[in-house]
């Protein structure tokens, strides 16, 4: 199985959508590739995910047809293209990897179709950002393996359908509810990547160390766990920050001494926090008196773009308790103010019943 990355597309998305997150400014992909997993053994977590495609893939395999058209949402980081190119090595296939930015004027995405060969698998990474345009090439593309093309001008203009080989459409986001009901209605299989457990990342921790042939302890690889945010890309960056320390400043070993120090250098807290995720809060609750507050405000004041804070910073504050989205705006909860070590102010205590 080999993976064809779109690189220019992925320049083009990277210019358009700066990615301003710490751990995302040393976004390594070589390394991130050379650590994905190739089969369903190796790769840890969204155990549901795995047993119901096992049985996908082999009903695929027995009737000799191409996989449905599936698609995976969730926060970033989580394994979705990992897990599609397990998917593509378990078929025996090719996968394309692309993403919607990329895909900007018809051409892009009529080249990539006509491209494909038989069975082989197209991701569509960020797929909610699809254009109008593009998304009504797929319609025909994904339904009934065809092409619609129009060619001349007004009152002389033909639709030329053209065959496509049966391809799998891999779609990726971080935010279905964005997808027009058209699109979504033709995935055969939408599915939520859930964020890791400890127990789950601390596995993914032994596993990119044994790669990077660097030693960890149970207890070096449970701290670096506790600080992943419960995100598999997370654990493997901070392996490799880690194991920096490790060589230059100590044995070479990681330790749990070893890994809570470095963590500690790099401002990642006890819960996995940045700086950013803490200055987010600390706004909030200095200028906002803890919300509600909306997050174009915040945006604004962080000078980060609304989404990065929507989609990098907000899921995991969301997930663990220490910010609440309302109607009105975001508000730190009482478990983000005790976090911070800051007393709730008590008009904030009484509206949350505490
Ligand atoms: N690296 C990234 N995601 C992973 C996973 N789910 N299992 C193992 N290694 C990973």
């Amino acid at each position: 199985m080999a993976i064809i990355s779109d690189d220019e597309g992925i320049r083009k998305r990277e210019k358009k959508n700066p990615i301003i997150k710490p751990e995302n400014i040393e976004y390594d992909n070589t390394f991130e590739n050379s650590i994905r997993p190739k089969d369903f053994d190796s790769y840890i977590g969204q155990s549901a995910l795995k047993e119901t495609l096992k049985i996908t893939l082999e009903a695929a395999k027995k009737r000799g047809k191409p996989l449905d058209h599936l698609l995976f949402y969730g926060p970033p980081g989580l394994g979705k293209t990992t897990i599609a190119g397990v998917i593509a090595s378990q078929m025996g296939v090719e996968i394309r990897i692309t993403s919607a930015p990329a895909l900007e004027r018809p051409r892009d995405i009529i080249g990539i179709l006509m491209s494909l060969k038989g069975g082989e698998i197209l991701f569509i990474d960020e797929i909610h950002r699809l254009n109008k345009v593009a998304e009504e090439i797929l319609y025909p593309a994904m339904e009934d393996f065809t092409l619609d093309m129009t060619t001349g001008k007004s009152q002389t203009a033909k639709t030329l359908r053209v065959p496509l080989p049966k391809f799998t459409l891999i779609g990726a986001t971080t935010k279905a509810g964005e997808l027009s009901s058209p699109l979504r209605d033709r995935f055969g299989m939408i599915h939520r990547l859930e964020f890791y457990t400890k127990e789950e990342l601390t596995k993914v921790v032994q596993r990119t160390a044994k790669i990077l042939e660097v030693e960890v302890t149970e207890g070096g690889a449970q701290a670096i766990a506790m600080r992943s945010r419960g995100t598999p890309r997370i654990a493997n960056r901070l392996v490799k920050r880690v194991s920096d320390f490790a060589i230059v400043k100590y044995d070479g070993v990681i330790d749990e001494k070893v890994a809570n120090e470095s963590l500690d250098i790099l401002k990642i807290d006890k819960f996995g926090l940045d700086t950013t995720d803490r200055a987010l809060l600390n706004l909030i609750i200095d200028k906002y008196d803890g919300g509600p507050v909306g997050v174009e405000t915040i945006a604004a004041a962080l000078s980060e773009d609304v989404r990065t804070i929507e989609d990098v910073c907000e899921p995991y504050l969301l997930q663990a308790g220490f910010l609440q989205r309302t109607p009105r705006g975001r508000k730190v909860s009482p478990e983000g103010y005790r976090h911070l070590g800051i007393k709730m102010p008590s008009m904030q205590t009484s509206l949350f019943g505490e």
